[in-house]
């Protein structure tokens, strides 16, 4: 049932342009993007002026990559929390409100504690969920499913690229009934992230070579830093967090402008800096920002875009990915760390599949 794959990891990992390519059957109907499922009018999405995501993990991280996308195509202010924390406080609730829990198994107790909070207050919500049928779908007024199939390996991954193609549909529609895009330009985006699916066989058939020489260089580290800028800090939250928690390797993420307010301190020689280099309006800081490790003697691997030559001056290890629209480059990006994370995890001799500790549910708080 491995597929011919040595762990569900890797097999789940090599069904992501697959998950790409069926979250985005039948959404673009008569050249008009078609979410019918929403439970909400165009008219009640017009009137959304607060958006939160709530999740956990890596169904968090999907969050801030949406984040990004609701703030710069749709306008509407947009935060993201942690379920534990947000059904805790008292949020913000009003019936223009849009809270989208995001859970792949649908059903993580927190998230389903603050979906619950979420409704009394008035809030409308929308789940994305991989489990059809699940308790967050059966909770939420609308839902979308990512259409990953089961995920068998605890660490998340092709449920993460459906998520994150999902809130991109949810981004586009918000922006298109605000009227922020145009139906011409929501098309056209849409388009391009459908080339996402061949951008990630791309990085299967080209870059094994290059993820393995970056994993021999972290392999014997106790501890490595994730850092990028926008997008590429929300993508190295998620590799750092693939990466601890299969290969039980201390890893942290941080902006790659924090790097200076305290965690360069910890760079001492051979100590591995793993960097979202690809072009973006900030690639030139985050360079920057990794010229001040390597002048510390860290050891700096980068994924980047492909024709990138220049980045070889500063960089140990180069992992390439096809130039992308940085709105989508989350979901090729994420693809190499979570060839490394694995890739790092058998070095070091753990099961990457059922990590110590860790369950595929958490159903209790
Ligand atoms: O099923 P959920 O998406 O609600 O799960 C949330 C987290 O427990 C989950 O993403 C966890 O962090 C994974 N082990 C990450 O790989």
């Amino acid at each position: 049932e491995k597929g011919g794959y040595p762990d569900f990891m890797l097999k789940e990992i090599h069904e992501q342009p697959r998950v790409v390519r069926d979250t985005l059957v039948g959404r673009m109907v008569g050249g008009e993007l078609d979410i019918d499922e929403l439970g909400l009018t165009y008219e009640e999405l017009n009137l959304i002026d607060r958006v939160y995501v709530i999740a956990c993990g890596t169904s968090y991280h999907a969050g801030l990559i949406a984040k990004n996308l609701i703030e710069m195509w749709a306008r509407i202010p947009c935060e993201v929390e942690a379920a534990s924390e947000f059904r805790y406080r008292n949020p913000i609730i009003t019936p223009s409100t849009l809270v989208v829990a995001v859970s792949q198994s649908g059903e993580t107790a927190d998230t389903l504690a603050a979906i619950r909070d979420a409704r009394i207050k008035g809030a409308k919500v929308f789940g994305i969920t991989n489990v059809v049928g699940s308790p967050v779908a059966r909770e939420s007024d609308g839902v979308i499913y990512t259409k990953a199939n089961k995920e068998i390996a605890v660490a998340s991954t092709k449920s993460f690229i459906g998520q994150v193609v999902s809130l991109t549909l949810l981004s586009l529609l918000l922006a298109q009934v605000k009227g922020k895009l145009t139906t011409g330009q929501v098309r056209m985006l849409f388009r391009e992230l459908g080339d996402t699916a061949e951008q990630i066989q791309w990085i299967f058939d080209t870059q094994a070579e290059a993820v393995h020489e970056a994993a021999l260089a972290c392999k014997d580290a106790h501890s490595a830093l994730f850092v990028g800028r926008g997008m590429g800090a929300a993508i190295a939250h998620e590799g750092a967090l693939k990466l601890k928690e299969i290969s039980y390797l201390h890893a942290e993420a941080y902006a790659a402008g924090e790097m200076k307010h305290g965690p360069i301190a910890l760079i001492d020689p051979g100590f591995p800096v793993i960097a979202v280099t690809t072009k973006s309006p900030t690639y030139d800081k985050t360079v920057s920002n990794l010229k001040e490790c390597e002048a510390r003697g860290a050891k700096i691997i980068v994924v980047a875009t492909e024709g990138d030559e220049d980045i070889k001056q500063i960089a140990d290890h180069v992992i390439y990915i096809p130039p992308v629209r940085d709105a989508f480059c989350p979901i090729t990006a994420t693809v190499p760390l979570q060839l490394l994370a694995r890739e790092v995890a058998i070095m070091r001799d753990c099961d990457v599949d059922q990590p110590r500790n860790l369950a595929k549910s958490v159903t209790v708080e």
